[in-house]
């Protein structure tokens, strides 16, 4: 799992931890949400919290590849994880670089791995750089980002993951690994818990239900202000429950995905064509770009209830 941890990221990365017959075998960090020695610590305090220690973490690139940091304190909070003050973790990071950590994982468990992609792909894309036979070493990509024909979350064009560092996304999405594609949409749709929803869990009392609802604390507010409603989000924790479950995916596509880089008004945009447009030789018209085949299997829609029914599981447990 390669996260840039925040309340999001900590939920996603509780059903990795917690669920029985997932084998978590590392997370590497990136920054995004939040500075990567605080998106490292939250990771760190969260495979504690979990009751998984073994868990190794790796940290990894502090900054996009070519552009500035943009971080997500608005929405997560200073610390990412609802200004919650935990102590710090115990648990040490691992000596090696978490780009080294994900050739080496690769290569060790060649054909095995899935990994679940859950913050700017800056870490994948310098794994690529460093193994350029990595798309052919990892079973299956998992990636939340973009938008597909839809609005984005940090510009009206660009979702976050995409949006911090467009650059890495248009470098990964283009080359060639097994990619599942898990949109921002389909959060919007799918993957938010409203008010009352959240009474089962607001009742529940246990320590990973607590740790939940305080690193979403800050999350939920923004929710609240920016659009008027009380809900928490699950960008990261409803692909992760694909993962677990593929019946999770109701709706889905094999579309042709690109990354807008160039532009100052849509950098970070995904280009979803849902139509095949830019196939080769479509009904005869020459567009720019044909000959773009379907590189991704998109999801489009998600099973709420069974969403909410993992979600309950693994903070009951
Ligand atoms: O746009 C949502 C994505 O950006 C999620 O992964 C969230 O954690 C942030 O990284
Ligand atoms: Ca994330």
């Amino acid at each position: 799992m390669d996260a840039d941890t925040a309340g999001d990221d900590v939920t996603s990365m509780l059903f990795a931890l917690k669920w029985p017959g997932i084998d978590l075998l590392a997370v590497t960090v990136a920054a995004g949400n939040v500075y990567l020695d605080q998106a490292v610590e939250n990771t760190l305090y969260t495979v504690e919290i979990a009751g998984r220690s073994e868990v190794p973490v790796y940290a990894g690139a502090d900054r996009p590849l070519m552009r500035e940091l943009v971080t997500a304190h608005y929405v997560h909070g200073e610390d990412g994880v609802g200004n919650s003050d935990f102590p710090p973790a115990k648990k040490q990071p691992e000596a090696e670089h978490a780009v080294e950590a994900i050739v080496d994982h690769a290569n060790r468990y060649a054909g095995q791995l899935e990994v679940i992609a859950q913050a700017p792909l800056t870490n994948i894309a310098l794994a690529l750089a460093r193994d350029p036979d990595l798309p052919s070493k990892i079973k299956r990509l998992w990636i939340m980002g973009g938008a597909n024909n839809f609005m984005g979350n940090v510009t009206p064009a660009a979702e976050f993951n995409f949006y911090v560092d467009p650059e890495a996304a248009h470098i990964v999405i283009n080359a060639g690994f097994n990619t599942t594609l898990v949109p921002w949409d389909v959060c919007l749709k799918d993957g938010i818990l409203y008010g009352d929803e959240l009474r089962p869990i607001e009742e529940m009392h246990t320590t990973l239900s607590e740790f939940y609802l305080s690193v979403n604390r800050a999350a939920r507010e923004f929710i609240r202000l920016e659009y008027d409603v009380d809900g928490i989000s699950h960008p990261d924790a409803i692909m992760t429950a694909m993962v677990i479950d593929e019946a999770m995916i109701t709706e889905r596509g094999n579309w042709h995905v690109d990354v807008e880089y160039r532009s100052d008004l849509t950098a970070g945009y995904s280009v979803v064509d849902t139509l095949g447009v830019m196939q080769k030789g479509r009904a005869g018209r020459r567009v720019p770009g044909e000959g773009r085949e379907p590189n991704a299997d998109v999801v489009v829609r998600a099973d709420k209830e069974r969403f909410k029914q993992m979600l309950a599981r693994v903070l009951a447990s």
